[in-house]
């Protein structure tokens, strides 16, 4: 690889990367491989609902102010991760009592609170996350038992009030899964459109594994394509280990074969037009810091950069999709 090459340098569209903010600011390694590859930052966990919102009228800015500070410095665009999810909820939002009057306020005070306060700095937002099932119910949420199921509309309605200027997207995973899940995420979609709500693009997370059908990808992506809006490939990851191996170890041959997986994902998505091609954000940056060992207790090692943040050849992977 030529001396200088970069993700950030080398691709077509932006490419960005999922950022815990303890790392950015206590590990050197970390912060200046995040600083020299990446042109786009989504904040792992500091914008979370539980993290920024933590009592009623307490708001939690110091980690998300920092990863945006940072941003700038660095010349960084930041994609806000996310206003509303089912997840991450503050123990005074479960526990919260009051009539629909009072959580329509609740919602909306949390929305607009966080979107004024990063206005002109957070251009773009996942607005909602994960709100369907896989069976393609939507997901029996707090908000959905509080609120009914147009709560949806009403948060980009709300976050698009509190900055009309903002990129809003609706996030989920599972486009790739089959055509259930998609088809009702891009139904929400095309509705909301044609009602006049505000939302300009959708996110696919894209957890997805090596060996996934290759077309499944395609069809989630050219699918997501149709709707009209921009396309973030969100939260890509592809694990070598969905089977919870615990002896599995990463073999030259297992990386090889992601790296082609890398480069079929990056080539689907290259193909959609360009004025769609919002980016592609990796779930994490390395293997060190990546989400999925925690989260599903195996081994596993689904990023471009290896746990001593070299590049594996996931990373030419990439820079051969375009
Ligand atoms: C994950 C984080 O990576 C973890 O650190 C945290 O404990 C749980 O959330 N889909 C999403 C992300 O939209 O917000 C999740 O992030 C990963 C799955």
């Amino acid at each position: 690889l030529a001396a200088g090459v970069t993700l950030q340098g080398s691709l077509p569209f932006p490419f960005g990367a999922a950022v815990n903010v303890n790392l950015l600011k206590n590990n050197t390694a970390y912060r200046a491989l995040v600083i020299k590859e990446y042109n786009s930052l989504t904040p792992e966990n500091a914008m979370k609902p539980a993290t920024l919102h933590p009592q009623e009228n307490t708001y939690n800015w110091d980690d998300a102010d920092y990863l945006v500070d940072f941003a700038r410095q660095n010349n960084k665009r930041v994609h806000g991760h996310t206003l509303v999810w089912y997840k991450s909820l503050p123990s005074w939002i479960k526990n919260y009592q009051g009539n629909t009057a009072a959580w329509e306020n609740l919602l909306k005070t949390h929305i607009q609170t966080i979107v004024t306060h990063f206005k002109g700095k957070v251009a773009s937002w996942d607005v909602v996350n994960e709100a369907f099932e896989d069976d393609g119910t939507l997901r029996n949420s707090i908000w959905v038992q509080k609120l009914g199921p147009d709560y949806i509309a009403r948060c980009f309605q709300y976050a698009h009030e509190a900055d009309p200027d903002a990129q809003l997207f609706y996030n989920d995973f599972g486009h790739e899964y089959g055509a259930t899940k998609r088809t009702v995420i891009l139904n929400l979609i095309n509705n909301m459109k044609s009602r006049g709500i505000p939302i300009n693009g959708i996110g696919m997370q894209m957890h997805t594994r090596y060996n996934m059908t290759e077309s499944n990808w395609t069809a989630a992506i050219t699918t997501a394509a149709q709707t009209g809006l921009k396309v973030h490939i969100s939260e890509l990851d592809v694990a070598l280990n969905p089977d919870n191996n615990q002896n599995l170890t990463l073999t030259t041959a297992l990386a090889e074969t992601q790296a082609q997986k890398y480069l079929f994902i990056v080539k689907a998505y290259n193909a959609i037009p360009k004025a769609q091609q919002f980016g592609i954000t990796t779930w994490n940056v390395s293997d060190a810091d990546t989400w999925i060992t925690g989260n599903y207790n195996r081994p596993d090692w689904p990023l471009p950069f290896d746990s001593n943040y070299n590049r594996k050849p996931a990373y030419q992977g990439i820079l051969d999709g375009v």
